[in-house]
């Protein structure tokens, strides 16, 4: 692979120094001191940890770039207007319990473009990373998208609603619209793993409604760095803000935006 750029090791190194705390913790799941954020939202003892490793490895390296983490971090850029968006523990409810699918996500945005992005999952030892015209990576492979063309074959990601979060009636008009028409469908509990498994080529589409910016930040560009295309579920253009994403391998994307808004089949 192309030699990692500066940003990108220490990005790669902060990731793996978080991780490798949460693996530890996963090992000793039951032990864990669990506290209620929300409904069905928990946060952790090792998500606090994590994050903590996170803030202190970045902000060490580039104190004058902003911070913004899942679990409360906050400093605005500097001038430059640089920024990471940081989600230490992407797969919450996996991690407790014993799931072993879980991930550290840091995405790095300039200015409102996403500029670097890495997710790593410990379990599996998987480093997903990308930085803006410079491909994206699968520890030292080259990624690309898959090229499916048809939605009879194809395998799409998804997050759906759960208790206090998102529209329930409506995820259940997109699943009766898109569940006859492809192969298969995942839920498998972290945003930024679905993403990155589109840039791996794994699924051929993701979507997903009420999102953070934590938990897209670095897949989106992930996907788009292997060629993929992400938008809003409904085509209109993707923001970090608007929560809502469709992420594809860009041959499948119309027909299934169109799918997800009850438009025929594909
Ligand atoms: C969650 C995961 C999950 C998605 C939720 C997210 P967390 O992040 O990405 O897949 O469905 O909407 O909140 O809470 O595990 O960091
Ligand atoms: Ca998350
Ligand atoms: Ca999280």
């Amino acid at each position: 692979m192309a030699p990692r750029s500066p940003i990108l090791n220490l990005m790669v190194r902060a990731a793996q120094r978080a991780a490798r705390g949460l693996k530890r913790d996963f090992g000793e799941i039951e032990q864990l001191q669990v506290s209620r954020k929300g409904p069905a939202d928990f946060v952790s003892t090792a998500d606090l940890h994590a994050e903590k490793v996170l803030r202190e490895e970045l902000t060490k390296a580039r104190p004058e770039f902003g911070l913004l983490g899942e679990e409360g971090s906050l400093r605005e850029p500097d001038a430059t207007g640089r920024r990471w968006i940081i989600d230490p523990l992407d797969g919450t409810t996996n991690f407790l319990h014993g799931l072993p699918h879980f991930a550290v996500s840091i995405g790095l945005e300039q200015r409102g473009t996403l500029v670097a992005g890495v997710v790593y999952d410990p379990v599996k030892d998987e480093l997903f990373c990308a930085e803006r015209g410079g491909g994206a990576f699968l520890n030292d492979r080259r990624l690309r998208v898959s090229g499916r063309s048809r939605l009879d074959e194809a395998l799409i990601g998804t997050g759906m609603p759960f208790k206090g979060h998102g529209d329930v009636e409506l995820y259940l008009k997109e699943l009766g619209w898109i569940l006859p028409e492809v192969a298969g469908l995942r839920r498998n509990g972290a945003a930024a793993l679905d993403l990155a498994y589109v840039a791996a080529g794994r699924f051929d589409g993701f979507w997903e409604r009420g999102l953070k910016s934590w938990d897209v930040a670095a897949g989106v560009l992930l996907v788009r760095e292997a060629g993929g295309y992400v938008s809003a579920v409904d085509g209109r253009d993707f923001t970090l803000e608007g929560g809502d994403v469709l992420a594809s391998n860009g041959e499948l994307h119309d027909r299934l935006s169109a799918l997800l808004r009850g438009r025929g089949k594909g």
